[in-house]
């Protein structure tokens, strides 16, 4: 606290991953920390906001190889993009920092150097699986094989679906690579190890202290056995910072991300912030993230001298109409696929009135999505503001009056709301305030359905004019309420009453006999076939989640808290030593050392496994080529006209010209074709199915033909 009374307070959001888009399951942590960060603005205190982006693994790695870029600029472009992404919602940073930066690299030695100097840090070598032709260590969500408790196939190193158990990736029946799709064997690795055992007590006392008694029950349960050491570095290749003193190994991805918090506050030029026992200190995340905010990182923090949180804040997951969200049923919906269609007060409102605080997943029902929006924040809270203001500029010269005693006292009910919502703003319970506002905003309604406005209008002007006022006051109240949850909507409220800024506090003060600033439009109405393009697009163009899964999505996929795995699971080489530990040289795809173009290239990972139901949905049907043209201006597309028979004739367009650089060559050609693909509207026409291509164009291969004659709308299966 400073001296004026006012908090000083550092909050952080998780950073989230370089490698993939910002989705509607992000939202859910960002928006209401800045839910939170508004409130305390509001109020008054001195909060700042830090973020980055976490950019350091295996994944990140992985991916600038195959897209033929460097981590660098991989980083850099979704560095971009994510922010572009936080701001159109209305998400602001004091800073939005990288874990690739001098800050970062600097504090990540120091704590280290810490953390050996008080004996925490142990070497050791273990096992694991090694990847012959993709020279890698192979991260658990990089390795699928036999579940070794069920016997369930194609389950990924770390847990199995079919299950729920956890083990280690070494314990898999028959792994294979999800790269390449080899066998991988054996090989012993040497790693640095966080020993965590010598802080079992401090760490049993802090946890209870600095967590909701939800989550702290969850990671006590793992206090019963000795705390295993937690696996640190990961060989070369990775991108990261390499640990002093020890040539060829990194930090793991896991002990720079926290640090990226101190480097973010740094870069702010508020790192004092973090050590001032006057100040406070809070994370927000995902349950998927427990053990390391709650385990490792206070772990390390305390052997290095550094403060820790007061408080983990942990959420639960997105889901999306009772489900898991999903690519196939396009729930899986990017931020920027949503702003498309969508405007981001809908979604800041509608999570609020979602998040009670608690660790228990958040539904987004869509349906109640729209219903909700429209009937409470449109129906019955801009309605107040709107239907008055225009009646106080059509008819009474745009000015406030003084309101009578009637109106002053439903006043008066909003106003001295404000306790009770700051009590729900402070605990979280952003749901309960927006309760809290919505009761109000049916009292102010009940006034005005009341008083009448706009039959008095015809008969008493001054009358109106008050009870205008008082509804006005009222919606102004609300509006201060609503500021951390809608702050660009608040802004048009201040600028309504002429005002420059909202405080928590000026709600208690009334506006009588001002004259009114122009009415603009404050939220609109949203339309459930918004949602509907939305979902259809989120199906056409899925959120980049990054292909390469990253390993802490194991939990987020099956929706459990937590996996106690890392800690408990009798795995030799410790918590996370099958992780990420890449050693040898991972060639560039399409290097020059792959001359071999198609056959040399690096094979496609296979796709997550799909039901025989689901591939069932698939019509495959023979199509013949009746005609093929080149497309103008474009370098790889081709026109073609096929006839499948009684299906009648389909015009597709194919990326295929690489190929066929003479079109003639496919006419009179049989091909297969999925005959049921949604018709798909490019910018060179409708696209009416697809062709089946083997191969790569340009590269080598060709359309998939029957090998006798099918004839026109023959299945193929
Ligand atoms: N990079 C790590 C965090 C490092 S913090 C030092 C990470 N990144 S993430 O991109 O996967 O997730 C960022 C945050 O978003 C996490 O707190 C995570 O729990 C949260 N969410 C990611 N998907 C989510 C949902 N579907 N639903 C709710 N929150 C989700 O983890
Ligand atoms: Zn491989």
């Amino acid at each position: 606290m400073k001296e004026d009374g006012k908090r000083r307070i550092v909050v952080t959001s998780a950073l989230p991953y370089a490698n993939g888009d910002i989705h509607i399951g992000h939202l859910v942590e960002y928006l209401q920390t800045d839910f939170w960060v508004r409130y305390q603005r509001l109020r008054g205190n001195d909060c700042v906001y830090v973020c980055a982006d976490d950019t350091h693994g295996t994944p990140v790695m992985i991916r600038a190889r195959r897209e033929g870029v460097t981590p660098e600029e991989l980083i850099a472009r979704s560095h971009e993009a994510h922010l572009r992404d936080f701001t159109d919602f209305q998400i602001r940073f004091d800073n939005y920092y990288t874990t690739n930066s001098p800050e970062n690299r600097e504090l990540s030695e120091a704590i280290f150097a810490a953390m050996e100097r008080s004996g925490a840090v142990t070497r050791r070598s273990a096992p694991q699986l090694y990847c012959e032709k993709c020279s890698m260590f192979l991260p658990d969500r990089f390795v699928k094989g036999t579940c070794p408790k069920c016997g369930a196939p194609g389950q990924y190193g770390d847990s199995c679906d079919r299950c729920g158990a956890t083990y280690a990736a070494e314990e898999l029946g028959n792994p294979v690579c999800t790269t390449c799709g080899g066998a991988p064997s054996l090989r012993d690795a040497e790693h640095l190890y966080f020993e965590l055992e010598p802080q079992h007590e401090y760490l049993e006392r802090w946890i209870p202290e600095h967590t909701t008694p939800d989550v702290a029950n969850k990671l006590l349960e793992w206090f019963r056995e000795p705390l295993r050491g937690w696996c640190i570095s990961r060989n070369a290749p990775y991108f990261g910072f390499e640990i002093p003193g020890n040539p060829g190994k990194f930090f793991y991805v896991w002990v720079d991300a926290p640090i990226g918090y101190i480097a973010s506050l740094k870069n702010l030029g508020r790192f004092d912030m973090w050590n001032d026992p006057e100040a406070e200190l809070y994370h927000f995340i995902g349950k998927d993230i427990i053990r390391f905010h709650c385990l490792f990182w206070p772990g390390m923090l305390h052997v290095a001298g550094f403060k820790g949180p007061d408080k983990v804040f942990v959420h639960g997951f997105l889901t999306v109409d009772g489900e898991k969200m999903s690519k196939s049923k396009g729930t899986f919906v990017t931020a920027r696929t949503y702003l498309d269609h969508l405007p981001p007060e809908a979604l800041r409102y509608y999570y609020a009135a979602k998040l009670g605080g608690t660790v228990d997943d958040i539904d987004l029902n869509l349906s109640d999505f729209v219903q909700r929006v429209n009937s409470d924040l449109v129906g019955k809270i801009t309605n107040i503001a709107s239907r008055s203001a225009q009646m106080v500029h059509k008819r009474l010269d745009g000015r406030l009056g003084a309101m009578d005693a009637e109106g002053a006292a439903m006043v008066a009910k909003c106003r001295e709301a404000a306790a009770t919502i700051a009590r729900h703003y402070e605990g979280r319970r952003f749901s309960q305030a927006v309760v809290e506002i919505c009761r109000l905003a049916d009292i102010a309604n009940a006034y005005f359905d009341g008083v009448q406005p706009w039959k008095t209008v015809k008969t008493d002007l001054e009358a109106t004019r008050s009870s205008l006022t008082a509804a006005l006051n009222a919606f102004r109240v609300m509006a201060i309420y609503l500021a951390p949850i809608l702050p660009e909507y608040a802004a048009k409220a201040m600028k309504l009453f002429g005002e420059d800024a909202f405080t928590w506090d000026s709600a208690q003060e009334v506006r009588e006999g001002i004259a009114l600033g122009e009415y603009e439009y404050l939220a609109s109405r949203i339309d459930a076939k918004q949602v509907e393009a939305m979902v259809a697009a989120a199906m056409e163009k899925p959120a980049d989640s990054g292909e390469v899964a990253h390993e802490s999505r194991a939990s987020k996929n099956k929706g459990q808290a937590e996996r106690s795995s890392a800690i408990n699971a009798g795995n030799a080489t410790g918590s996370a030593g099958n992780d990420g530990g890449a050693t040898g040289s991972v060639g560039a795809a399409g290097s020059a050392g792959n001359a071999g173009g198609a056959a040399g290239a690096e094979a496609a990972p296979v796709k997550p496994e799909v039901s025989f139901a689901d591939f069932e949905k698939i019509d495959l049907r023979v199509g013949v080529v009746e005609s093929c043209e080149l497309v103008p201006k474009s370098s790889k597309l081709l026109k073609l006209v096929i006839d499948a028979g009684a299906l009648g004739k389909r015009t597709i367009f194919s990326g295929i010209r690489g190929a066929y650089p003479d079109p003639a060559a496919l006419v009179g050609k049989e091909v297969a074709f999925v005959a049921n693909l949604a018709p798909r509207k490019m910018s060179v026409g409708v696209s009416e199915g697809m062709v089946l291509f083997a191969g790569t164009p340009g590269e080598g291969g060709g359309v998939v033909s029957p090998d006798a004659p099918a004839g026109g709308g023959a299945t193929v299966s």
